[in-house]
């Protein structure tokens, strides 16, 4: 893999920023959840450094999980709506506040589709935390009750959000330069 300082356009949100962004959602998820109890559900592989973050900051009391949806392959860059469930979650959600937690909705695909999903098995409460929302590519409107950032249109990485399965441990969120990021080819 190709070191990420040769395709990195830019920074576009630093270390600091998204610290201080987790800790204000994880201050609103406190308060609008406080007295009551929690399931906190991670959409893999994402959402994980968001996730554990996050959860740090939340003092109500909650349990865990993690779920997974078929991503696109190698060298593809978009969902194209056939979203599938890779992996169920262990905990029986039903009658419980669900929180989804997301690294990014893009064209809304992923979202939409686990949201149909988790709520046939009537959750007292479904809702979206997701950190990134590239809205100008949205193709289904879901709902996102907890917001990050707004971004533009542009491929980014670091934070949990790959580029073809590398550098989700990058401390802050980049750009990929498409022209400089050569896709690594495997046997
Ligand atoms: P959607 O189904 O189009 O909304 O895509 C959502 C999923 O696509 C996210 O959970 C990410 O895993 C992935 N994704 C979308 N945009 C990006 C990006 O810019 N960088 C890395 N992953 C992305
Ligand atoms: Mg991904």
């Amino acid at each position: 893999m190709q070191d990420y300082r040769e395709f990195l356009g830019e920074v576009l949100i630093t270390e600091e920023t998204l610290q201080k962004r987790v800790a204000e959602l994880a201050a609103e998820i406190n308060q609008d959840y406080a007295g009551q109890d929690l399931v906190l559900l991670c959409i893999l592989r994402g959402g994980m450094v968001f996730l554990v973050d996050l959860m740090r900051q939340i003092n109500v009391p909650h349990e865990i999980d993690i779920m997974a949806i078929s991503s696109y392959g190698l060298g593809m860059r978009e969902s194209h709506g056939n979203v599938r469930l890779t992996l169920d979650l262990k905990i029986d959600i039903r009658n419980r506040n669900v929180l989804l937690v997301e690294d990014i909705i893009d064209s809304g695909n992923t979202i939409a589709y686990v949201l149909e999903f988790l709520s046939t098995r009537l959750p007292k409460s479904l809702k979206v935390c997701s950190l990134l929302d590239k809205e100008d590519r949205r193709e289904v409107v879901v709902p996102i009750h907890y917001r990050g950032f707004t971004i533009p249109d542009k491929y980014v990485f670091g934070y949990g959000l790959d580029i073809d399965e590398y550098y989700r441990n990058l401390p802050f969120i980049g750009v990929v330069d498409l022209d400089k990021y050569q896709t690594p080819i495997r046997e």
